[in-house]
């Protein structure tokens, strides 16, 4: 398996495949890799001639300098992980100084709004980051496929927004949330968890399965309550927001439209760890 650490290192490889007309299915990561992130670089592997992967812990889309100290990082054993699925995976693993120079700063962004809602609103510069780094990496990787789970819908449709107002020649693939045995939403957060609150975690899916069945029948806001209250009655989690919402907007809605779809979004302190999951209602 290739690794490169530098663009002037792998920018020949990417002209090179371009010039053959190979496909580039592309995988961005932060690390800490999961069966999550290997179904998205399997999907990759399939549906083009080339899979690539980015591990990147990109410093400008932390809003909180502890989370970015506690982010995991687990080089030897994700590159162990990917070689079981295709030695044949190029990853590209830069260093900060490759990425931003001397300047580690976003770049803004206009998403149409979508930027404000939910994760915008509690975590301020979070997509400015994202769409500094995934900009630049689709400038280096030249995409065919890029793929995103939707554990992070808000970031899948950021990104769709990004591709579009810029005119990135990519398809913005989006792939469904992959889940621990126990419900739990797989993500690289997971392993900072300690025992007691992994046990408590699964609760936040169970919530969400049964919010999406009060849905049929209850209003928007009567599920929002009823939510609200079974985290204000939980010891070990807390709730951050939930709340349901366009799937193309982000908005939260109020009342409900045949036409529309629609998700609910959640966002869970267990400790000190920040956990998201949503799922689609209709
Ligand atoms: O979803 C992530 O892991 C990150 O936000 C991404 C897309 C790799 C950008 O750093």
């Amino acid at each position: 398996m290739k690794v490169y650490n530098l663009q002037e290192n792998i920018s020949p490889i990417i002209e090179d495949i371009k010039k053959k007309g190979k496909s580039i299915g592309f995988v961005p990561t932060m690390g800490a890799l999961h069966k999550g992130h290997l179904s998205l670089i399997e999907e990759a592997l399939k549906q083009n001639d080339v899979a690539i992967m980015s591990i990147f812990v990109n410093p400008t889309q932390f809003n909180n300098q502890q989370d970015l100290e506690k982010y995991p990082r687990t080089m030897d054993r994700d590159l162990e992980l990917l070689k079981t699925v295709s030695d044949k995976i190029i990853v590209y693993a830069p260093t900060v100084d490759d990425i931003y120079g001397e300047n580690i700063e976003s770049a803004h962004f206009d998403f149409d709004g979508l930027e404000f809602e939910m994760e915008g609103k509690f975590r301020p510069g979070h997509f400015d980051g994202v769409g500094t780094i995934v900009k630049r990496l689709f400038e280096i990787i030249q995409p065919t496929k890029a793929y995103f789970g939707k554990k992070d819908f808000q970031q899948y449709r950021i990104i769709q927004k990004l591709v579009e107002n810029y005119n990135i020649p990519v398809s913005i693939v989006g792939c469904e949330i992959y889940r621990e045995k126990d419900g739990l939403a797989m993500s690289s957060r997971n392993e900072r968890l300690n025992p007691e609150h992994r046990k408590a975690s699964p609760f936040i899916y169970k919530v969400l399965k049964t919010a999406k069945e009060k849905f049929g029948t209850k209003s928007a806001n009567e599920v929002t309550d009823w939510v609200e209250s079974q985290f204000a009655e939980h010891d070990l989690l807390e709730l951050e927001y939930f709340i349901i919402a366009d799937e193309e907007s982000l908005k939260t809605i109020h009342r409900k439209s045949k036409s529309k779809s629609y998700r609910a979004f959640i966002a869970v302190y267990a400790d000190d760890i920040r956990l998201i999951d949503n799922i689609a209602l209709n």
